[in-house]
């Protein structure tokens, strides 16, 4: 019997952390042959995680430049995929979320006539605008998708309100707390390097989406400045995304400030570990919200709309958006109100079990058996 060759495809650090134990999952069954491309949209934060989960890319597109426009992404993604497919002959594309990698993968290997899976797939905030470009490229990415595995019912309920045959949608939790939980329990002490005070709260932030670039992350970053000045008791712990769009105004903002730790993205486990430790965590990430809510952690999410709304109505996540005001207020009652604390506190896990690959792998081998 010949093995099934599954492909999977990501460029991104989110991508590259949810698809890792993926990658792990169908490396390890006989049925399968794993090969990865890695398209290297993102390069050093791409590295990081190859490095951690041992993964060698069969296929290495490296596409990154600086400052890169979702132009020249979406076709240098086109079109080189194309080789790939060409060379590779898979029976079957796996891509994941929503960003432009993920969109143009899909769509070269539907111009291929090569079936594609999308882990993550059904999310939506249904504006096509909020978050830019990836609520359409996500819309895009399932439009030619065979299979998709949806992390919730409501990303279920999407997918069908999208007119997606309901024999093609699965549940299968999100692959996010697959690698969540391997990492914190196989990498327990892999702590970042940083002179934290042990004695202060940490406020953990991370920020880099687009529609947050110019005055939103800006306001960010001063009501950063009021919540250490008002607070002395706090420091803040700030991985700076590499994107010069927030690189620039953040150093320009924060850089030296008493209390508030610039500091280059960290790998995936001394994050994660980081995260755990934190008090409170502001973030504007997708994976983030997913991801603090099992480790109990209050997150507030720099953003007006969210497609991951399940944290939200457990009380875990609450959106407070971009207005300084707003989020200093919002961090100060969390400081100030042991009840409100607790209530946002509480680990749940709306996002999966930590057996999605699992699932995916099986459903795969069910689907394609040669
Ligand atoms: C991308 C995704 C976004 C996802 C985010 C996760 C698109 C359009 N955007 O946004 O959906 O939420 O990744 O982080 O798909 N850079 C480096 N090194 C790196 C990574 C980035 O130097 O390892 C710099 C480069 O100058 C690059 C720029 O950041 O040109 C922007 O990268 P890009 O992937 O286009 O956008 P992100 O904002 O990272
Ligand atoms: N993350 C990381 N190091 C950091 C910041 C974030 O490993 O310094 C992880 C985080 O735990 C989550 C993922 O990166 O799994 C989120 O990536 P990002 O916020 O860049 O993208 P998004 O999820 O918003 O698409």
């Amino acid at each position: 019997m010949s093995k099934i060759k599954v492909m999977t495809v990501f460029g991104t650090r989110p991508e590259a952390i949810k698809m890792a134990p993926l990658v792990k999952e169908i490396e390890k069954r006989p049925e399968f042959e794993s090969i990865v491309c890695v398209t290297a949209q993102h390069r050093q934060m791409l590295d990081q995680v190859l490095h951690l989960f041992e993964i060698k890319p069969d296929f290495d597109l490296d596409i990154m430049k600086e400052n890169q426009n979702l132009w020249s992404l979406t076709s240098d993604v086109l079109l080189k995929m194309k080789d790939v497919f060409e060379a590779a002959n898979p029976d079957v594309v796996l891509v994941h979320g929503d960003t432009t990698t993920s969109m143009a993968a899909a769509l070269s290997a539907f111009y291929a006539k090569i079936p594609v899976g999308h882990v993550e797939a059904g999310l939506r905030t249904f504006d096509k605008y909020y978050p830019f470009p990836e609520e359409i490229n996500r819309v895009f990415a399932d439009a030619v998708c065979t299979y998709h595995f949806a992390p919730t019912d409501t990303s279920c309920e999407n997918l069908k309100k999208s007119s997606i045959p309901e024999e093609h949608i699965y549940k299968t939790g999100n692959t996010v707390i697959d690698a969540l939980l391997y990492t914190v329990e196989n990498h327990k002490n892999d702590l970042p390097k940083l002179n934290l005070d042990s004695d202060l709260k940490t406020i953990l932030l991370t920020s880099h989406r687009r529609e947050n670039f110019g005055e939103p992350i800006r306001n960010i970053c001063k009501a950063v400045l009021e919540i250490v000045e008002k607070n002395k008791d706090v420091q803040v712990v700030y991985p700076v995304h590499l994107n010069p769009n927030v690189q620039k105004p953040v150093y320009e903002l924060l850089d030296g400030k008493e209390r508030i730790h610039l500091i280059a993205p960290l790998e995936y486990a001394p994050f994660a570990n980081l995260m755990k430790k934190s008090h409170i965590i502001l973030s504007d990430s997708g994976g983030v919200q997913e991801e603090a809510p099992s480790l109990g952690k209050p997150v507030l999410v720099l953003r007006s709309t969210t497609e991951r709304p399940e944290a939200v109505e457990y009380g875990t996540v609450k959106l407070v958006g971009t207005d300084k005001e707003k989020i200093v207020s919002e961090v100060q009652k969390l400081l100030d109100d042991p009840q409100e604390y607790k209530k946002m506190s509480e680990a749940i896990n709306p996002y999966g079990d930590g057996q999605a690959c699992r699932r995916i792998a099986d459903i795969l081998a069910k689907q394609l058996a040669k």
